[in-house]
């Protein structure tokens, strides 16, 4: 069977990012942005992201690429052995976790899109649009069909192959996505008429930099990066022949960084500038920006453009979830009698997590519990694992650069990031 590759490194670097850009970048980032020391804070993410996350960002492309397998292969082919078998069953069943309540968030989208396209919000003030949520939420029918659809959208990218699939999506929707939250940033600049929103994001104030809000930022560059979880090492088993690991990265921790700001520039101006105040998550992006679209010229237009961004940013990373499991089933089954081919580990996996989803919907108490469970730890001890499986287990998977970047490099992933990830972890179940 020939190897399954993107057609280009560009592919490589947008399915990346794509994943990478989510619900995270816009309702997480800007929030914990404003909150936590503004430009102080996106300094310390800075170097989070690029002195911490890149060495993981790396270490997960390098051991795809090195394997040239899906996590089901590739702990396994470098290793020797079945040892490691554990991590890839816990990266697959941390996606499916997280996917049974981003399906029904990314639904949500879904319906807030038709909902503004066909400008049901106008005229609904604060209470109402936070009635009208609520009682969108109890309606479990509508949120389930929803679901559906969002998981039955992101199967239909993952039944073609990759470089059919999942390339020439996200050649199409990182770009317009990015496009958008430009033209939306822009636009917020020139007619926003004061400036509290930036201020919010930009101004530095170092005293809000505490250890606990370092380990905030340490975080959320996991979180926003897609760390730990065995995507970027799928992703790394489609690298084209030669395609750099190291500027691969950089690049794609550039450009998530660069939409979150985009995303925290077009999202505060406008809740200050009308006189609202800033929440994160659900809130902020189902009842405070529907109200302020209210106050903005064509409100219908401009909230069914915000959440048809939204839209894309979580359909570019449910993608990126579902690949996981899908190319798991496939390697999985390839030497039984009758291994399962694209479409139909495509299928089975969307009905697992139909049935997952609706679960959570059902039992609303599970979001909470999934979201929890993965965030603070599934996806911390996965990032931790993956750092000692390469540093201490698999030193053929070492990036091989210049001999001193070499040495860092293994000393970053032996010592520096285990320890760092440990206390983000105990950190988070408050043990430390
Ligand atoms: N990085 C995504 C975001 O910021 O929304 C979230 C995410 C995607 C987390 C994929 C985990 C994951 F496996």
């Amino acid at each position: 069977m020939a190897k399954t590759t993107f057609s280009s490194k560009l592919g490589v670097l947008l399915a990346a990012a794509g994943s990478a850009v989510g619900l995270g970048s816009i309702w997480k980032f800007p929030y914990v942005v404003g909150q936590n020391g503004g430009g102080a804070f996106i300094l310390l993410y800075l170097a989070c992201s690029f002195i911490l996350g890149l060495p993981l960002v790396m270490n997960e492309f390098q051991i795809g690429q090195k394997s040239g397998k899906s996590v089901y292969g590739a702990y396994r082919a470098l290793r020797g052995n079945g040892r490691w078998q554990w991590l890839a069953w816990m990266n697959v069943i941390t996606l499916l976790l997280i996917m049974s309540f981003y399906a029904v968030v990314t639904g949500w989208c879904i319906n807030y899109l038709f909902e503004a396209m066909t400008n049901t919000f106008a005229q609904m003030d604060a209470n109402a649009l936070s009635a009208h949520f609520q009682e969108f939420e109890m309606h479990s029918l509508k949120v389930i069909l929803y679901a559906v659809i969002a998981v039955v959208l992101t199967g239909a990218v993952l039944w073609f192959d990759v470089s059919k699939g999942i390339e020439r999506m996200t050649k199409i929707l990182m770009p317009l996505l990015f496009v958008i939250m430009l033209a939306l940033a822009i636009y917020m600049l020139c007619t926003c008429p004061n400036t509290s929103g930036y201020e919010f994001l930009f101004r530095p104030d170092f005293s809000k930099i505490t250890p606990q809000v370092f380990l905030e930022a340490l975080g959320l560059s996991v979180f926003t990066l897609s760390i730990g979880v065995g995507i970027l090492i799928t992703y790394g088993s489609y690298m084209v022949e030669g395609q750099k690991v190291a500027s691969t990265s950089i690049q794609m921790i550039a450009l998530t960084i660069m939409v979150a700001l985009l995303a925290g520039m077009v999202i505060f101006p406008a809740v200050f500038a009308y006189g609202f105040s800033p929440a994160e998550g659900p809130q902020l992006i189902f009842v405070t920006l529907p109200m302020v679209f209210q106050h903005m010229w064509n409100p219908a237009l401009m909230s069914s453009v915000f959440f048809f961004l939204v839209l894309i940013a979580a359909l570019t990373s449910t993608i990126s979830m579902m690949e996981v499991p899908i190319a798991f089933l496939c390697e999985a089954t390839a030497q039984r009698k009758r291994p399962l081919n694209r479409h139909q580990s495509a299928i089975i996996v969307s009905v697992v997590i139909i049935a997952l989803s609706i679960l959570v919907v059902l039992a609303p108490q599970l979001f909470d519990i999934f979201n929890a469970l993965t965030s603070n730890i599934l996806m911390p001890l996965g990032a931790l694992a993956i750092s000692v499986f390469t540093g201490w287990f698999a030193p053929q998977a070492l990036y091989q650069g210049s001999p001193v970047g070499a040495k860092i490099y293994r000393i970053l992933l032996r010592w520096v990031l285990p320890i760092a990830i440990l206390v983000v972890f105990l950190n988070s179940l408050n043990i430390i």
